[in-house]
């Protein structure tokens, strides 16, 4: 299992459909995203070094995908995180594996995320990293913003 740069216009479309099938659970954007849109996309961020992009990967098999997205700099940097593994590869353990990686591309920068609230697993998971509510941030019945604060690189207790 490992976590790989998106770069090429395969790894685009993967990313895609890994992500459409993940919609159900994006917290502001979860329409269907098209081929033309995705392009489009792309072309925009392809070479921002504030989007990174990964695709978790088996031998031959793509299982999930990570996005993280940078705000302010240094020493204000923070990232916001969204991530997903394809359907038949949720439940299993997965998800641990995916958001470690995904924590280790950052080091001891901070991180953020919103996460539905009826996301247990992912709730979970980000609890287990040190992740904690990010108090006066926008929080609503419906979801709940998780930051990792800065040098806080504790890993899960599982
Ligand atoms: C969220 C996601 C990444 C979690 O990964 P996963 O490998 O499927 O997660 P798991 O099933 O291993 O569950 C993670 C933890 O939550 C726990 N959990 C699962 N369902 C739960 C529930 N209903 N209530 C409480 N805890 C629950 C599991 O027991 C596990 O904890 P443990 O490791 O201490 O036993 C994955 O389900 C997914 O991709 N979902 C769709 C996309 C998505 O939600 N992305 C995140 C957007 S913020």
């Amino acid at each position: 299992m490992h976590l790989i740069e998106v770069r090429d216009e395969a790894h685009v479309e993967i990313l895609r459909q890994l992500r459409n099938e993940c919609r159900e659970f994006m917290t502001h954007h979860n329409k269907y995203i098209s081929p033309r849109q995705q392009t489009a996309w792309w072309k925009k961020v392809r070479n921002d070094p504030d989007h990174r992009l990964y695709l978790l990967s088996m031998v031959g098999e793509h299982v999930g995908f990570g996005y993280l997205r940078k705000f302010g700099n240094p020493p204000n940097v923070h990232w916001w995180s969204t991530y997903g593994l394809a359907k038949k590869w949720r439940g299993v353990g997965f998800g641990v594996e995916l958001v470690d990686r995904l924590l280790r591309t950052v080091g001891n920068e901070e991180v953020w995320a919103d996460v539905l609230r009826s996301n247990k697993p992912s709730i979970r998971i980000l609890r287990a990293f040190g992740f904690e509510d990010a108090r006066g941030q926008t929080t609503n019945d419906r979801l709940i913003v998780l930051r990792r604060k800065c040098g806080d690189s504790r890993h899960h207790t599982h």
